[in-house]
């Protein structure tokens, strides 16, 4: 009998093609997340489960998914999963890391660049009919990320690749990282320095419970009048409340792909400030970033259905 796979996000046909070939696939292919109660029957008799982040797998339902061997989440961040419950459970998680550095990375830029240079209010003040004066020597006047101290949270791979771009541009660069790293043209410095002196403030490490509100209230009233932070990290990563509150001052601007909820709520504050540029989560929306998660994905459940190591895993059980 084939083994049982849920799969909890909507997939190319090709790859459920692929996928049931090898397992029987019962899919939730609604843009909502699965409910959870929904989940929690599926997972009984399943063998692996393919998700994303919208689907949370807390302790709670993963000590009722007695057969579960595998979760393979089309994401490289892993906050949605209680990797050690699924660990004591001897169930392996496999994950996607590597394949959308580069684009996350292009993302963090592309914030940069768009709050350095006014790219929205630009559009705005174009497509809204405003602009009837021509070149004007004072109009929309921006800074130059050439001439920018930019701090990078987390030396990762991502980070790393962020720091690579920026060295392009010819800005300073100052990191700080949980274990020092050696990177050319990247110089290490604490925390505080990084907050108290970066003209861009870029975060890159994972969600976890020690990263939970590392740039709290008092991250942020350490930065520099003027300063931006950038986030395609993630949301938890910040006090969400106290960032609404430095921007609304006027005192920072913040480039965000990444919330505390997501979807951002229709009535965050954040949705009324003209100091901040939001995304939709989109870092590794490319369609070829995209493609090559999905198929790392795919390899990953596959070996655990096969109780093979998973090419890209995240706990001791893979
Ligand atoms: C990830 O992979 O963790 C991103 O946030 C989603 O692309």
């Amino acid at each position: 009998m084939l083994p049982k796979v849920v799969v909890t996000l909507p997939i190319p046909d090709a790859a459920k093609q692929r996928l049931a070939e090898y397992c029987v696939l019962q899919c939730w292919d609604e843009a909502d997340p699965i409910p959870t109660p929904l989940l929690r029957s599926w997972l009984q008799d399943s063998v692996g489960v393919l998700c994303s982040l919208g689907t949370s797998l807390p302790a709670s339902v993963l000590a009722d998914a007695k057969q579960l061997r595998v979760i393979s989440t089309v994401s490289v961040g892993v906050d949605h999963i209680d990797v050690v419950a699924a660990s004591r459970a001897g169930i392996a998680v496999g994950h996607t890391p590597g394949v959308l550095t580069d684009s996350t990375a292009d993302l963090a830029l592309a914030l940069m660049l768009a709050l350095s240079r006014r790219v929205l209010e630009g559009h705005r003040y174009v497509s809204s009919g405003d602009w009837t004066d021509g070149w004007s020597p004072d109009l929309l006047l921006g800074s130059d990320l050439s001439r920018a101290r930019v701090g990078i949270v987390g030396l990762g791979p991502i980070g790393q690749a962020v720091a690579k771009r920026l060295r392009a541009f010819g800005s300073e660069i100052i990191a700080w990282n949980r274990t020092a790293r050696a990177i050319d043209g990247v110089t290490m410095v604490d925390l505080d320095t990084l907050f108290m002196t970066a003209d861009f403030v870029s975060l890159h490490v994972a969600s976890t419970a020690d990263t939970h509100h590392l740039v709290s209230r008092d991250r942020l009233a350490q930065m520099k009048h003027g300063a931006t932070l950038i986030n395609t990290a993630r949301g938890a990563l910040v006090d969400e409340q106290a960032l609404t509150d430095a921007l609304a001052s006027g005192r920072l601007y913040a480039g965000l792909d990444v919330y505390q909820t997501e979807p951002l709520p229709a009535d965050s504050p954040l949705l009324g400030l003209d100091n901040v540029v939001l995304l939709p989560h989109v870092g590794s929306a490319t369609a070829k970033t995209r493609n090559a998660m999905m198929a790392l994905a795919i390899d990953n459940l596959m070996a655990g259905l096969n109780q093979q190591p998973l090419p890209a895993c995240c706990n001791p059980a893979g």
